[in-house]
Parts: structure tokens; sequence; C-alpha cells
């Protein structure tokens, strides 16, 4: 039987034919390599530009997790401590990288889906100075969150500036910061509030590969393109990566595939729940944790879905740009039996 990879993940959506386009476009001339070519010009006043950061140094990388280390890495001296959730990507998912490459600590925080309370930040710097404790000096945040929450402007805005307040930086983790763009409403500038360094992926969102690190304070992140380097995440054909988020960034593109992905997402969380399964996060984005039975399950065999633990009964099924209202539908009706 062959399995669907419909739901699997956004990652293993295809290419957007815009991005296709701009990576032919980009293949007809010999240009500067590392990063001193138009492309990347472009797609970096963009960046900047749509998160009103005109002093925000931009690098490129190939995966979300070399952008999220490349962010971490720069922040942070050996003795630090990295803040992050309970679920957090980098925590979980990343094969230890961040560790490894800033030699940073890397502690949980306990949260709601992935959204963490300013008083967890208070209760880790409480104990910062004591040369016995590594040094709390940033918080990574993740938007839209793994469980697919959307992190509200107010509440965003609230934890950063508590953050701030408490010296520590702020990291978004922006792998799918498209979709919480999209289901906000909001201007990009609103929706990552002052935060210091973000991730913004491309690859989830219809690009063949790429995730950009916008810095928003590059002082306090000295070093950052040597560890791109020393990583392996400076391209010599960073044009390619570059074309592509000029490609999705253009006329709003990547707002407009990020809020198709949620829209069929909603579609499937309200099949869900009415034929009366129980999800196990609401649906803010694009992304649907859904309890499922064996049996169940097993009526949906011909789809590859996530089972993010295995000793819980909870599924992820997530939509993409490409997604289809047939997909949605058919993965509903043979849930229904
Ligand atoms: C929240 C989040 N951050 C980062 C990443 C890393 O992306 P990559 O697999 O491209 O390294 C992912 C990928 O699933 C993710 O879900």
């Amino acid at each position: 039987m062959t399995v669907s990879a419909a739901f699997a993940s956004d990652n293993a959506a295809p290419v957007h034919p815009a991005v296709l386009d701009a990576l032919i476009g980009a293949n007809a001339d010999p240009v500067s390599a590392y990063g001193k070519d138009p492309y990347t010009e472009h797609a970096t006043q963009r960046l900047r530009d749509l998160f009103a950061s005109p002093d925000a140094e931009v690098l490129f990388a190939l995966t979300g997790t070399a952008a999220n280390v490349i962010a971490l890495s720069a922040a942070t001296r050996p003795w630090h401590e990295i803040l992050c959730s309970d679920i957090a990507h980098a925590l979980l998912d990343e094969a230890g990288g961040p560790v490894r490459i800033s030699g940073a600590q890397l502690t949980r925080l306990p949260s709601d889906d992935g959204l963490i309370d300013p008083a967890e930040l208070e209760r880790r710097v409480a104990r910062r100075g004591d040369v016995h404790h590594s040094h709390p000096s940033i918080v990574t945040i993740t938007q839209s969150t793994e469980n697919g929450r959307v992190w509200t402007a107010s509440r965003l805005r609230e934890f950063v500036d508590r953050a701030h307040e408490l010296d520590l930086l702020v990291h978004i983790d922006g792998a799918r910061i498209a979709n919480a763009i999209a289901a906000l409403d909001l201007d990009p500038a609103e929706a990552i509030a002052d935060a210091d360094v973000v991730t913004v992926g491309g690859t989830k969102n219809g690009q063949m590969f790429g995730d950009a690190v916008l810095v928003r304070r590059p002082e306090r992140f000295d070093g950052i393109r040597f560890v791109q380097k020393q990583i392996g995440q400076l391209a010599s054909k960073q044009r390619f990566v570059a074309a592509q988020f000029e490609a999705m960034l253009t006329d709003g593109l990547w707002l407009q595939t990020a809020a198709h992905a949620n829209t069929m997402a909603a579609r499937l969380s309200r099949g869900l729940t009415a034929m009366g399964l129980r999800l196990a996060a609401p649906t803010e984005a694009n992304e649907v944790f859904v309890q499922l039975d064996p049996a169940a399950r097993e009526r949906i065999s011909g789809y590859a879905v996530h089972q993010p633990d295995a000793l819980s009964p909870v599924f992820r099924l997530v939509c993409s740009w490409a997604t289809t209202e047939e997909q949605v539908s058919d993965v509903l009706q043979r849930l229904r039996g």
C-alpha cells in the first residue's frame, strides 16, 4: 500500500512553483559567492523591511536547526544557560546541537503547549551570579509553538519585556512564523515584539530549503558570522537560498501559503471535533493534534502521521501550502469509517 505523506509534516510538502522559477532565474549568470550577491542583498533588505528592523544583520542557513544553533551559540558563552520550553525543538529535536556548539546548558521550563509564563523566567534568574549555577542569558521560544499554539501579540510583548527587564535576550524559533503571522493577521513586526533574534522559516512554507536568522541587536551576537561559517552554513551558493526567500516574500506570497495551510488545518480540526474526537491542543496555526485509538489510527493507515510520544495516543497532522480540501475530506471520511 502506498502511504501518503500529505499530513506527515509541512517538510513533506512539495516546493512552491514560484520558488522553482526563482531558482531557475537565479541560475542565469555567475555571481559572487558566499552571500556577496544581489539575491542576498535583496532578500536581506526585504526581511529588514518586513520586520521593521532596519539595522538587523541577516544570515541564511540551510536548515532550521542550523539557524537555531547559530543564533543561540552566538549569544552565549560556555557557562551560560539557554532557557526554553519543555517541548522546544531546540531541546528535544536537534540532537543536542545547540548545547554542543554553544557549550551552554539548555534548561527546560514548564509551559502550556510551549507558551511560557514570564514568572518561570523570574524563578531561573533568581540564582544568577552564584558561581555554582550556570548563568541564564537567553530564552528561546517558538512561534508558532511545537504544539501548534500561537503567541498573541500582547502575550508575546509582555513576555519579551519581562525577559529584557531580567536581562535575558529573546530568541524566537520561527520555523513556522509565517503561520503565526497569518493566524494573527498582524504586521510581521508585531508578531515578533522586541525579540533580539528571530529565525525565519522558509523550508516548511514552500521553499526547497533555507531559513534566515534576523539579528535585531547585532552588538549582542558578536562573532555570529564565524559561528555560521564554522558549522558549515555559509553556503558558497547562497544566492539559491536568498532567491527562494525573495520569491516567497514578494507580494505577500509567504503569508498566502501560510494562511492556506492554517485554513486547511482549521477545516480538519473542525471535522475531527464534529465526529467526537478529542484534540490535544487548540488548533491555532497549521498543526492539528488529535487523540486516536488504535482502531481510528488503523483506519487512516494510508496516511503517515507523526506520533510525538510513543506512549501517548496523540497524533499530529500538519497542513501545508499544498494541502487540498480533497485530502482533508479524505482523511475525515476514512476516520468516520
Ligand atoms: C519548531 C521547529 N524549529 C526548528 C525546526 C528545524 O528545522 P530543520 O528540520 O530544517 O532543521 C523544526 C523542524 O521540524 C521545527 O518544527
